[in-house]
């Protein structure tokens, strides 16, 4: 049996013994880096070295680096896919034969005094070259040499490498698999079917070419770089003969916990193992979030939500299968001994995790109360109006719309399965088609939120939150005044009573910064400056140096407001039409809201 702790040794031992320097992973929350919540890849926070910077640690470097990926999350409950993971990874900084990389995974693979794995169950993919780069025959060749069979040519779309939405360094890359030894599943099985025959276990990605922008053409990397990144739950999964990654270590010590204390048992149906899953995956994606330094906790912005969206889902999964949430703190608990070892800050951070997912049980489970207390309201809707049909001679479907389950959901956290239920339970149906319309339009407008495409969290379009929003706008032009262009937007909340504006800055403000930026506010809005709004491409809109989030998040028009000499930024509106319109500015409240980050909150009067 081989244990994490053992491949994490053994990943150390043998990178070390080929001279490569061990680095530190790095915080679950990219620095300096908005276009994305979390950090998905070991390369990740390595980005600035990828494209050239020398690393302080030289040119051969590896580590273990906590990754969130997000976009799976509706695929966990499967065997394999997790929302949170840890990745071995190793980088060469530099230009290196990629025989000798590939040398290296070789020997790490099948190694006796390593992973031991037969050449003959291995299998690989290499780039089969497009008009963007060659087909990869060094490659090929490399592990034909080093005696692999089932080498495969694969198109992009499986063995190219690059960051979520395709801005940065990026690559061809060949995939390691293990042949499961199951029958092909057609003539032309390949790693990239999903039959099960091949499970990946490693990546290689030949980082040499960089692509700067948005849907602008990858450019040949002066100093191409060898990534590699190996999961490590499935990996030990895999070397154990496991059928899931909730069959080893701490995932399965916690699937183990839930089965002892819920009234559903593990695997006693499909439904009921999904549930475990999640509540297994999720709770240990918050306790990683939770445990870091920046300070998340639960909220309805950026990684807050995503936190608070894991916690919620992890409590009606919670529900489904007889599990009290609160048992979720014991829960934080194994996988706070567990990766305590590993990161000081979960170590150091136990009490406050377990706190902050009671703390959202809590608030939760309050929300379902009130949430009940509506579904009666819409049963009673639905009554009243059937009297009245009666008494007109028409007839009334016991139905309730797919707005008002959308509703209960986006109101009060009622997942659909539970309005569904409760109403089956008085002999009604629920309208699931307009719910999932429904639905959708809201997931839309949730991911350009997230994308920061609709800067500023605009609750509501009136005018007294138009004017908060150009006067979180005059905010950060005000502060970058005074501390530079440094400091960036972290946040935005605005209500038609007031904004809060979350930004990066290294200290507490005095009496005297407060009053200097409240100065700068009003006296753009003494000097009644029209705000105007134009619709630029985005590459025009970066050249024009407004301020937002550059990535892929935007869509090509992007809207640019300008305040007068004071303000250029990509946002979704809307505005003032003129400073004057906000009259007068005060700051009510500075805070910090997490580490490195101050709130202000601030109000017109
Ligand atoms: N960047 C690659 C991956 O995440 C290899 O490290 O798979």
């Amino acid at each position: 049996m081989i244990t994490d702790e053992n491949l994490k040794e053994l990943w150390s031992k043998f990178y070390t013994e080929h001279g490569f320097k061990k680095i530190d992973g790095y915080s679950i929350i990219p620095e300096n880096d908005p276009t994305v919540l979390f950090t998905t890849a070991g390369m990740h926070p390595l980005v600035p070295y990828l494209l050239g910077e020398p690393h302080p640690s030289g040119n051969k470097i590896f580590d273990v680096q906590r990754c969130i990926r997000t976009n799976d999350i509706d695929s966990v409950g499967d065997d394999w896919h997790l929302t949170c993971f840890e990745m071995l990874g190793n980088w060469f900084l530099g230009k290196c034969p990629k025989e000798e990389m590939i040398k290296l995974s070789y020997e790490f693979l099948t190694s006796p005094d390593y992973l031991g794995l037969k050449k003959e169950n291995l299998a690989t993919t290499v780039f089969a070259g497009d008009e963007t780069a060659p087909r990869d025959d060094e490659t090929y060749n490399a592990w034909k040499n080093c005696g692999i069979n089932q080498v495969f040519f694969l198109g992009k779309e499986d063995n190219w490498w690059a960051l979520g939405g395709g801005v940065g360094p990026c690559g061809p890359d060949s995939e390691m698999f293990l042949d499961t030894g199951k029958p092909k599943c057609c003539e032309e099985c390949s790693p990239a079917c999903d039959c099960g025959k091949y499970v990946e276990i490693w990546n290689d990605v030949f980082m040499q070419y960089n692509v700067k922008g948005v849907g602008e053409q990858a450019q040949k990397l002066e100093r191409p770089n060898i990534d590699t990144g190996m999961g490590l739950e499935r990996t030990v999964a895999i070397l154990n003969n496991a059928k899931s990654v909730y069959d080893t270590g701490c995932l399965k010590q916690v699937i183990d916990f839930i089965n002892d204390h819920a009234k559903a048992g593990y695997k006693e149906s499909e439904k009921a193992t999904r549930y475990y899953r999640i509540i297994t995956d999720h709770i240990r994606s918050s306790v990683f979030i939770l445990g870091d330094i920046r300070g998340i906790v639960p909220s309805n912005v950026g990684q807050g939500y995503i936190l608070r969206r894991f916690i919620r889902r992890a409590i009606n999964c919670a529900r489904y299968i007889g599990l009290d949430s609160s048992l979720f703190a014991n829960i934080a608990d194994l996988y706070v001994d567990k990766y305590g070892k590993y990161y000081d800050d979960i170590a150091s951070k136990r009490n406050f995790i377990k706190d902050e997912l009671l703390k959202e049980v809590d608030k939760f489970s309050k929300a379902i109360e009130e949430g009940h207390k509506e579904f009666e309201k819409v049963i009673l809707g639905i009554e009243k109006h059937k009297q009245f049909a009666l008494q007109k001679g028409e007839t009334v479907e016991n139905k309730i719309s797919g707005k008002a389950v959308f509703r209960l959901y986006d109101t009060f956290g009622f997942p659909f399965e539970l309005t569904k239920e409760l109403a089956e339970e008085r002999g009604y149906s629920v309208d699931e088609k307009e719910f999932e319309e429904k639905y959708k339009e809201h997931q839309e407008k949730s991911r350009q939120a997230a994308a920061g495409q609709f800067k500023g969290g605009l609750a509501d379009s009136s005018k007294q939150s138009a004017y908060l929003h150009t006067a979180t706008h005059l905010l950060l032009a005000a502060l970058q005044n005074k501390y530079g262009k440094e400091v960036k937007q972290r946040g935005s909340n605005i209500t038609p009573e007031r904004l809060r504006f979350d930004f990066n800055l290294d200290h507490k403000m005095t009496k005297e910064e407060l009053d200097e930026i409240e100065y700068f506010v009003n006296d753009a809005i003494s000097k009644a400056i029209p705000v105007t709004c134009e619709i630029l491409n985005l590459e025009e809109a970066k050249k024009s140096g407004a301020e937002g989030i550059f990535g892929n998040k935007y869509g090509q028009e992007v809207k640019v407001y300008t305040i007068g000499e004071i303000s250029k930024e990509i946002c979704g509106g809307p505005h003032a039409e003129n400073t004057s319109n906000l009259h007068h500015f005060k700051i009510i409240k500075e805070e910090s809201s997490s580490s490195g980050i101050r709130r202000i909150k601030a109000i017109l009067d």
